[in-house]
């Protein structure tokens, strides 16, 4: 057992044999399979963070009367480490979710974990369970950070307690079809996040109120839903929980498009990421409203070439085909565009170290 003054080390009695681990690692769907341990830091009010444990990954135990399964305390974060070129393993830009973390804290009146604590625990976790990092290009250790409010009690305030905890996961390709452009319904029913409300945090609410309109895309066809804004119901917020770009040709210039931050979307590490990378692939890219009608213009008059979805899961994801109660259209026939994938491979190129970080965003453990 080893530890510093805010971590202590406790191995595993039971860590997966290398046979065990090798079959659990071969193609294992999206965040199905779990490495050995995890890292657990506790908070009480008027002490603050406590001394976090990494120990065997495992049920935890708290009461029924815990406030994050009434009134739903409860943010999180996805980030990937990475197998080198050279062997070692860095994860892409974890303080960037670190910080986020505390803005979705802030937002959900939670407390925020020092960035050098959520940094300390990636790197112990990593480093204890390495062997669970995948080697293969658009193979990862999906990282995922969570922090909920465990006070037992009924009274509609926030927590007095909290856990933070991060586990990891051996990850592949997040869609079972690979990377293969999906068929999306641009909701007019469900609306995911309105101003002055928790769109901008990654907090649970926000998924679970996703799920309906996700199931109803699926009743219409289509892999993923489509949100619109709040207010007019008009521009283009995100597609379930990635953010969303649009590749459009003007004046001989390639133009990649996002939906600005209005507060209502997710800032995306992902999407940032993307941004800079398609400057520097000599791109121009733009942040704006792109509504719906733009959408199927800009397609119809051949201006708009492609439209993609990004996220650390399954980094990009062109989108082929769109449904939605005004009619249906195809992007670029349906198929994968060539800026979808020259962006995936500068993203995973870096990722794995085949490419230079100029960015430092690589952070080896
Ligand atoms: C991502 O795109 O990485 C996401 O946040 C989706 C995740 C909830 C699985």
């Amino acid at each position: 057992v080893t530890s510093t003054s805010t971590l202590e080390i406790c191995p595993s009695d039971h860590a997966a044999s290398p046979e065990e681990r090798a079959k659990r690692m071969t193609n294992p769907r999206f965040g199905q399979v779990f490495t050995d341990h995890m890292v657990v830091i506790p908070y009480k009010e008027g002490q603050g963070w406590g001394r976090g444990v990494l120990k065997a990954y495992g049920p935890i135990e708290m009461s029924p009367a815990s406030s994050v399964l009434h009134y739903g305390q409860a943010i999180f974060e996805g980030f990937k480490a990475y197998k080198q070129k050279d062997g070692s393993i860095a994860s892409f830009r974890p303080e960037a979710n670190a910080q986020r973390l505390n803005k979705s804290a802030a937002r959900l009146a939670m407390p925020e974990l020092p960035e050098a604590r959520f940094l300390e625990a990636t790197r112990a976790l990593i480093t204890q369970d390495q062997a669970w990092v995948p080697g293969a290009v658009g193979e990862s250790l999906y990282m995922r950070p969570l922090m909920i409010g465990t006070e037992p009690a009924l009274g509609v305030h926030a927590s007095s307690e909290y856990l933070f905890i991060l586990m990891a996961s051996p990850s592949g390709a997040y869609f079972s079809g690979g990377v293969k452009p999906v068929t999306v319904w641009i909701s007019d029913d469900y609306v995911r996040a309105a101003p002055g409300g928790t769109g901008f945090a990654k907090c649970a609410g926000n998924y679970a109120a996703s799920l309906v309109a996700q199931r109803q895309a699926k009743g219409e066809g289509c892999d993923q839903v489509v949100w619109l804004d709040a207010i007019h119901r008009e521009y283009i917020e995100e597609m379930g929980g990635m953010n969303i770009f649009f590749v459009y040709q003007e004046k001989g210039e390639t133009v990649v498009v996002t939906p600005e931050l209005t507060g209502t979307l997710l800032p995306g590490i992902t999407r940032d990421s993307l941004l800079q990378l398609a400057r520097e692939l000599g791109f121009r890219s733009e942040e704006r409203k792109i509504s719906v009608a733009e959408w199927k213009a800009a397609v119809a008059e051949g201006r708009m070439t492609e439209a993609f979805a990004c996220g650390t899961a399954a980094v990009i994801t062109p989108v082929g085909h769109v449904k939605s109660r005004q009619g249906e259209w195809l992007v670029n026939n349906g198929e994968t565009g060539p800026v979808a994938a020259k962006l995936r491979e500068a993203l995973l190129n870096l990722q794995h170290g085949l490419a230079p970080d100029s960015h430092g965003w690589m952070k080896t453990i």
